[in-house]
């Protein structure tokens, strides 16, 4: 049985991880900052675990890890999921991290916390649980951090464009430290329909079918890379 640790799993793409996840039967991790914030539906199957967990608090990361550890020797997938943008980052202020002459710098640093350094933080303290056997660390990054952009360039929103790109290149730099058997990617996960983006047109489910499924058809060449959801390489 395939075992998954998902970050942000209460909602959005990253409950869409979870649902894809125990349709197919893995293990599923559910990290989430609020156990109370999770639908209840799901939580009667005994293949789901929830994992409370802030991804900005080393202690959360060293607890959860425990957690998890308690409970599976390995790990098949590490999906750095959870993240925020403007609206999330600074209820709907959006000027403070899209305008030049409004920009605040404990917003853009609270980005750059959650979106970037995080999840390699995230990864610093699970590395034990993907030793071994083969295992996945698929980082969720956006269109946002390519200057070619495949969604319209809306604003400039300094603060989501540049730590998602921080993260692109986080990924790179893990290869360094990556045991062989560990294969790590950034992916845009497409114009996903969440709280983050209400207009979005993908469903989480199917964005989170499309991004494992690019573990299944696996090219060397991938790692370290920024993909899109279907695959491809994205140029940054
Ligand atoms: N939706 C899109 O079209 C789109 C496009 C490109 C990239 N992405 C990326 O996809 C990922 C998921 O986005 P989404 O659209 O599903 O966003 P969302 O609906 O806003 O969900 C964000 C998730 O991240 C969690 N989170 C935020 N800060 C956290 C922290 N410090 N510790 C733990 N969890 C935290 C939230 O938990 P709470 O519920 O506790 O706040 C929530 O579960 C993000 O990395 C986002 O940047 C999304």
């Amino acid at each position: 049985m395939k075992a998954i640790f998902i970050t942000g799993a209460n909602r959005g793409l990253g409950k869409g991880f979870v649902e894809y996840s125990l349709n197919k039967g893995y293990r599923v991790f559910a990290g989430v900052r609020n156990i109370l914030d999770f639908d209840e539906k799901l939580t009667s199957n005994h293949n789901l675990t929830l994992i409370p967990v802030d991804i900005t608090d080393e202690v959360s990361i060293t607890n959860a890890f425990l957690l998890v550890k308690k409970e599976t020797e390995h790990l098949d997938f590490l999906v750095n999921n959870a993240g925020n943008n403007k609206d999330s980052a600074t209820n709907n202020n959006k000027d403070i991290v899209c305008k030049l002459s409004q920009l605040d710098r404990n917003v853009l640093l609270d980005m750059f916390n959650v979106n970037s350094i995080s999840p390699m933080m995230v990864l610093k303290q699970f590395l034990p649980l993907l030793q071994g056997k083969p295992s996945f660390v698929i980082n969720i990054s956006s269109a946002r951090s390519s200057n070619k952009d495949e969604n319209q360039n809306t604003n400039g929103n300094y603060g989501y464009r540049a730590s998602k790109a921080a993260l692109n290149l986080m990924t790179v730099a893990s290869l360094f430290d990556l045991p062989p058997n560990v294969r790590t990617f950034a992916v845009h996960p497409g114009s996903v329909k969440t709280d983050m983006n209400p207009t979005g047109t993908d469903l989480p489910i199917d964005q989170a079918s499309k991004i494992i499924e690019i573990t299944n058809n696996w090219k060397d060449e991938f790692n370290g890379k920024f993909l899109r959801y279907d695959g491809t390489i994205y140029p940054l």
